[in-house]
């Protein structure tokens, strides 16, 4: 999320409204395919802001709780729309 958000989209502002404590949802994208297996699992609590993001579906994440390393170097993500 806060890479996204300092590279500074300016068509596609990344919010980040609760600072990454997995409570706003305004960090939603979804995960290209390929990368999705790569990823940690989401916890109990991103999953229950997912399932309230109607937007969300099966290659949802919230970006704020994907711990950057350089084993995820190339990652591809589409930022969801702002509704969530
Ligand atoms: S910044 Fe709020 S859920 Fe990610």
């Amino acid at each position: 999320m806060e890479i996204i958000r300092d590279w500074g989209l300016p068509s596609l502002p990344m919010e980040g409204l609760c600072g990454g404590a997995a409570e706003c949802g305004t960090c939603h994208v979804f995960v290209s395919p390929d990368w999705m297996a790569r990823l940690h699992p989401a916890r109990d609590d991103e999953e229950a802001q997912l399932d309230m993001l109607p937007a969300a579906s099966a290659a949802s994440r919230l970006s704020c709780q994907i711990l950057w390393d350089e084993s995820l170097d190339g990652l591809e993500v589409t930022l969801a729309p702002v509704s969530g």
